[in-house]
């Protein structure tokens, strides 16, 4: 019978990195996992583990198979008519660590390769956004590393650097989720230049020192005018957690993707990332609200393969 599987790892994400709204994004090594079957036979069976099992639909609208069923269409692939899913996820869901996204990358990934790699890195990119509706997400997911992704007439191009610089990655993860819809509704239509100027200043500033390694001018690049002042109002504390964070050594911290999840830079040297951590939930919880700290790293690889 045709019946063929893969295993694919994907990594959760931290978009916008500050002033890069819709632009930027970095991936974290915190993993989900995905093992695909597709089956000529009629018939779809959908299990998910780990993080948010019991909350992501298990049907036609899971978004992973949405993803796989589309590959496949675009491919002209019409030999399979059914599939088995199995998602292990490690990425909590809707907290701003791009849970949508692995889910997206998997089953296109997945597809992908049991269709023979039709698509490179960068076609199977302009798939994920067009499911997505913004790249900052997806692109780190695909190619791993610090990613810069323009959008032009509906085409991505990315660029994805590792930092010269070891930073960890420390993220508070609050108890409760946020939906990106809901995060993106309280934004304005419009800005003003001096908005605009603030965050094209920061969004240059933080791209060239991750390049170049340099400290210092990170300091005030992980700011943003354009989206997280907006936010604030859904994520009680969030300037007294960045506050925080700073104190305790971090020389940066802003919004994960569309929340809630805050997410601070620790110069590795520092050793700090644990005390940050707490410091980070010490200050939400003033606010009351109740989270834990996650230290994490970039993640260099982007989505893979576990084994054929
Ligand atoms: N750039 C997006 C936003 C990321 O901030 O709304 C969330 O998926």
């Amino acid at each position: 019978m045709g019946e063929r599987t893969i295993r694919v790892r994907v990594p959760g994400t931290s978009a916008n990195c500050g002033p890069g709204f819709d632009s930027l994004g970095l991936a974290c090594n915190i993993y989900n996992d995905l093992e695909l079957t597709l089956l000529t036979e009629p018939g779809l069976q959908i299990e998910m583990l780990g993080e948010g099992a019991g909350l992501i639909p298990c049907d036609e609208r899971n978004i992973c198979w949405q993803a796989v069923k589309l590959l496949l269409d675009k491919a002209g692939v019409n030999e399979f008519h059914g599939a088995r899913i199995s998602m292990m996820n490690r990425v909590p869901l809707s907290r701003g660590l791009g849970s949508s996204a692995t889910a997206i990358v998997a089953g296109l990934k997945a597809a992908n390769v049991l269709i023979g790699n039709r698509y490179n890195r960068h076609e199977l990119l302009q798939i994920a956004n067009e499911i997505e509706g913004h790249p900052d997400n997806v692109a780190p997911a695909i190619y791993g590393g610090f990613t810069i992704s323009t959008v032009t007439d509906g085409k991505v191009e990315c660029f994805s650097l590792m930092p010269k610089l070891r930073l960890e990655l420390v993220v508070a993860v609050p108890d409760f989720p946020l939906s990106t819809r809901k995060a993106r509704e309280v934004l304005p239509d419009k800005i003003t230049r001096q908005e605009a100027v603030f965050n094209i200043g920061r969004a240059a500033m933080l791209t060239a020192a991750l390049v170049r390694g340099n400290e210092r001018f990170l300091r005030t690049a992980f700011d943003d005018a354009l989206h997280q002042p907006y936010r604030a109002k859904l994520i009680p504390g969030m300037y007294e957690v960045f506050q925080a964070a700073k104190e305790a050594g971090a020389v940066g911290a802003n919004l994960s993707g569309a929340g809630p999840c805050l997410i601070a830079y620790v110069p590795e040297r520092l050793c700090a990332a644990e005390r940050v951590g707490e410091a980070m939930c010490e200050a939400f919880k003033k606010s009351g609200v109740q989270s834990e700290a996650r230290i994490m790293s970039l993640d260099t690889r982007g989505a893979h393969i576990l084994n054929h």
